[in-house]
């Protein structure tokens, strides 16, 4: 199973089994992840699934779609370099490693 690394805003970090076909939101959130809130329960109409992805990382994940880069928009402290919603990430076997980090607030 890929092993997702959260970084909580406080700076703790958390290492979490996230099955293939979840998202890395629902697996931030089913673990009890400090602030990754998803109001909207995974339906891109909300961003409080906010995360930045770790540099090394950005390149190599599914580029977004337009409905994430609307609603990224409304997401506190958005980084074009490092911003996606969790909800739009789905986990496949190549996620293994990914590091997270949940941003200070959420909208
Ligand atoms: Fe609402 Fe991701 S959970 S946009």
């Amino acid at each position: 199973m890929p092993r997702i690394t959260y970084i909580e805003h406080g700076g703790q970090s958390r290492v979490i089994d996230v099955p293939v076909g979840h998202t890395v939101m629902e697996g931030g959130r089913d673990a009890g992840i400090e602030g990754i809130v998803a109001e909207c329960g995974g339906a891109c109409a909300c961003s409080t699934c906010h995360v930045y992805v770790d540099p090394d990382w950005f390149d190599r994940l599914p580029p977004r779609e337009s409905m994430e880069e609307d609603m990224l928009d409304f997401a506190p402290g958005m980084d074009p370099d490092r911003s996606r919603l969790g909800c739009q990430l789905r986990v496949t076997p190549d996620f293994d490693g990914l590091v997270v980090t949940v941003p200070e607030e959420q909208a």
